[in-house]
């Protein structure tokens, strides 16, 4: 299994219920790679120092949230030169208009105009493929905004395969098995939480090293609707609470819907917001006696991706050899 981040922003509770607490449940039940995807966060322009430090952030909160360095590997994508090598060979293969059809791409293109976007955003699921291929990962957990990207990743493993050899690359499986609980903004529950829009708009979402008085503000200012109490059926702003609320005390929406039955919103607020400190205080602690010992952080990661570009080797070489370079 092998998923990745990007180092961009802070990581928020719809990260965490949709993806970190899911891997970290599950993780004697594959072999994973967790990676840090920060070669992908150069597509847009990042300011050196934050993005550094918001690769420590993500690090740490990956390990802060359970993810066990003797169970996976948690590394940076830029710590294994074979992503960029592997991404090269992929770029060549794939025709341009399977990337100019890339949802993702169109939008971003189109917000900032073709003469400001940089080329990487383009070819950013030849990278992509890459990180996925170098493992022979045979499990994608993303979401769903990704689900073309992993189809791209299927498409340009079939074609090389077909091209230079069945088994030259491992095909990962078409499942992309859903990312769990689907937090939306608490600003505007039509919107998947972001990080970018999380970082413009302070209301959008709750991060994980919010203080508990922080979550307090903001659940209490989550967008509800004009009905006084939780009554079926519910709004989204309201579903969207219900279902934090559900998710972290792994419990059905429906139990959820039952236990604040008629209840005020209040109610339904000041309780969503104790689950919320309640699940992240021990993550928040650990993460900070992680940040304490940086080079602790570095060494993980440093050993982390030592084993890794082991695994990457062994692929790169193979598919070097398959496409003709000497
Ligand atoms: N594109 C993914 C995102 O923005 C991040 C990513 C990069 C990724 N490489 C990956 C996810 C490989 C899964 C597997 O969410």
């Amino acid at each position: 299994m092998l998923s990745g981040i990007q180092p961009t922003g802070s990581l928020h509770i719809g990260n965490y219920l949709g993806a970190l607490r899911n891997w970290v449940r599950e993780q004697d039940r594959y072999e994973n790679y967790f990676c840090i995807v920060d070669l992908h966060a150069l597509t847009v322009p990042q300011d050196p120092e934050v993005l550094r430090a918001k690769t420590l952030e993500v690090a740490a909160l990956y390990l802060a949230s359970g993810l066990d360095p003797a169970r996976c590997e948690i590394f940076l994508q830029s710590h294994v030169a074979a992503h960029t090598q592997l991404g090269w060979i992929m770029e060549c293969l794939t025709p341009m208009g399977w990337l100019e059809r890339m949802t993702q791409f169109k939008a971003r293109s189109q917000a900032q105009g073709r003469e400001r976007v940089g080329t990487g955003l383009f070819t950013y699921p030849a990278l992509m493929a890459a990180d996925i291929l170098l493992y022979d990962a045979d499990l994608v957990p993303v979401g769903d905004d990704q689900r073309q990207h992993i189809e791209y990743s299927r498409d340009v493993a079939q074609r090389m395969n077909s091209m230079y050899g069945e088994g030259t690359v491992h095909v990962p499986a078409p499942l992309i098995r859903d990312a769990g609980a689907r937090v939306m903004g608490l600003d505007d529950p039509t919107v998947k939480m972001s990080k970018s829009i999380g970082a413009a708009r302070p209301a959008h979402a709750i991060f994980m090293l919010d203080p508990p008085d922080v979550i307090r503000r903001k659940v209490s200012r989550a967008q509800t609707d004009a009905e006084p109490a939780v009554r079926p059926p519910v709004g989204a702003g309201v579903a969207n609470l219900l279902d934090m609320y559900a998710a972290l005390n792994d419990l059905s929406r429906d139990s959820a819907v039952e236990h604040f039955s008629s209840k005020p919103y209040s109610v339904l607020k000041s309780e969503t917001a104790d689950v919320l400190i309640g699940a992240l205080e021990p993550i928040q602690t650990r993460y900070a006696e992680l940040r304490a010992d940086e080079a602790g952080l570095r060494r993980v990661l440093g050993e982390s991706a030592s084993r890794a570009r082991v695994v990457a080797a062994a692929t790169l070489e193979r598919v070097q050899h398959a496409v003709g370079l000497l």
